[in-house]
């Protein structure tokens, strides 16, 4: 199952994209950039050439080396893969004349082709370039035109290369997954056997010669990603994974507790540790959002360090990674961003010295609740709102104390048991509520008064990087002001955030 699919990356903003449609067709794949290739490239059963910003006539243009892939393997170019393929081949590429943007549709297809079986001519595309194929390289032969472009796709008779300059990770292509398909399970021959059963199979094993009889120490936060990868260890290594769940104070109501015996419930060797007065304490006085920041992270590693060292000999550290962060810290103009970490390991506490072993490190966000599915986890927990680490801290705006959260977490609770009840959790990306720094003036029965304002947010995303505000019925907005008005002392007035990001973010600090 490994080495299925190489793609290379030149940078495009879709790259991910194309792993993400690749994957979805059970189909196993790596992204690796364009200049550091794996070593054993021939082992790969296709490659896919991403699109890039650059254009192929440009003195940076990156220059893949193709010497083991190209006419070796069922190739694929997409965009700038595609005019690489021509440029530096015999053919020629120029900028274009008309404007090679967004949605067009192939007006010829080529009759009898693999690539394009059950493709017709009309099919929508989308294009994104503003160079052109002007000529095909040596041996190319069209397969496909749109009005405006006319070599949209070709091959190099005599070889299994392809190369398209629309994109088909876009949805906007509608035939763009079919297409990879034909390429990938028809001329390829790959084989569809990346399902998370598999995963799981694999994975298990893969750990088990990993890790061997060693001890793994990891932190739980009661999300997705850690939980899963806790439950995979779990199943590889038994009680030689110790789990650390802290509670940092900052936690949703009854969180620490029901997450906890959650985590019981699953056989997990779990460690609850409360360290809620150490945070608060540290966080006396402090209002600035990013200081809030560090100093969570720093009494986190303080604790967490004292924890890991109770439990002796232990050798790994595991994490919950997954593929985007795993992506993000590749960068295309080279590795040494990621191993900056060794020059100052002596300054680091001590876990960070252990070594890693992150078994989600090459799964999608939504790969990872399919496997945890397959393992037989909760389904409320797999799928439970994304929280993040410093908590309520950075939902509380100015200054933390013990009382603060107190009624933040009335609030919040309210909201999200109501948001549960009315069946609306589902469909909303992440939800909370904010406590506004300000006091306005109510009236409750024959008394003035002089309280609290909080705002609730609840929000609709793929990944958190753009989000529109969700449009909850009014009756749910009516009912959840009145039971927190009602309910939680100390806040009279309750505000609904219609804000999308950008520019507004998700948390208010
Ligand atoms: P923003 O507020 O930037 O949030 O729109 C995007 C996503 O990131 C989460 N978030 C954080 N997660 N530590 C985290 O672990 C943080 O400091 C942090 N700040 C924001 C936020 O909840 C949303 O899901």
């Amino acid at each position: 199952m490994q080495n299925n699919v190489l793609i290379l990356d030149f940078g495009s903003q879709y790259t991910q994209l194309i792993a993400r449609r690749v994957r979805e067709l059970n189909i196993y794949c790596e992204i690796h950039p364009y200049n550091s290739l794996p070593d054993n490239v021939s082992t790969f059963k296709a490659v896919i050439l991403s699109g890039s910003p650059s254009s192929v006539r440009s003195e940076e243009a990156p220059h893949p080396d193709l010497s083991e892939i190209k006419g070796k393997l069922p190739l694929l170019g997409v965009c700038y893969g595609a005019q690489y393929l021509a440029h530096f081949n015999g053919g020629a590429v120029a900028p274009s004349n008309t404007r090679e943007y967004g949605r067009a549709n192939l007006s010829y297809v080529k009759e009898g082709e693999a690539f394009f079986e059950g493709i017709e001519s009309g099919s929508q595309v989308w294009m994104s370039h503003s160079d052109t194929i002007k000529v095909l390289p040596e041996n190319g032969v069209k397969l496909a035109s749109t009005e405006d472009v006319e070599n949209a796709a070709y091959k190099i008779e005599g070889e299994e290369t392809y190369a398209i300059q629309f994109h088909p990770e876009v949805y906007h292509s509608t035939d763009g997954k079919l297409l990879l398909e034909n390429f990938l399970v028809h001329i390829a021959g790959v084989k569809q056997d990346w399902t998370p059963y598999n995963f799981v199979e694999m994975t298990v094993n893969d750990l088990k010669e990993q890790v061997g009889n060693d001890k793994v120490v990891l932190g739980l936060s009661g999300g997705v990603d850690s939980s899963v990868a806790a439950v995979l260890l779990n199943k590889a290594i038994g009680e030689n994974l110790h789990c650390i769940f802290v509670n940092n104070g900052l936690l949703r109501k009854y969180e620490f507790e029901s997450v906890l015996h959650q985590y019981e419930g699953m056989g997990l060797n779990v460690k609850g540790v409360d360290a809620s007065a150490r945070f608060l304490d540290a966080l006396k006085g402090v209002d600035d959002p990013e200081q809030k920041r560090k100093i969570i992270g720093r009494v986190f590693i303080e604790v967490f360090d004292d924890e890991a060292h109770k439990i002796t000999d232990a050798k790994w550290l595991g994490q919950g990674t997954i593929y985007p962060d795993v992506i993000e810290s590749i960068s295309v103009n080279g590795p040494s961003a990621t191993i900056k970490s060794h020059h100052n390991v002596g300054g680091l506490p001590d876990f960070m010295k252990l070594k890693v072993v992150e078994p989600l490190r090459m799964l999608f966000k939504d790969e990872v609740r399919r496997v945890g599915a397959s393992l037989g986890m909760n389904p409320e927990l797999l799928g439970r709102h994304p929280f993040p680490g410093p908590g309520l801290a950075i939902r509380i705006l100015g200054d933390i104390t013990p009382e603060k959260v107190a009624v933040l977490q009335e609030v919040d609770h309210i909201f999200i048991t109501n948001l549960k009840n009315w069946g609306l959790y589902d469909k909303v990306w992440q939800a909370g509520a904010m406590l506004l720094p300000v006091n306005s003036v109510g009236v409750m029965g024959d008394e003035r008064t002089y309280e609290k304002c909080v705002a609730l947010r609840a929000v609709e995303s793929t990944d958190g990087m753009t989000a529109d505000w969700v449009n909850l019925p009014y009756e749910f907005l009516q009912k959840t002001s009145n039971e927190i008005i009602n309910k939680v002392k100390g806040v009279n007035r309750v505000v609904y955030d219609i804000s999308s990001k950008p520019p507004a973010t998700i948390e208010w600090e």
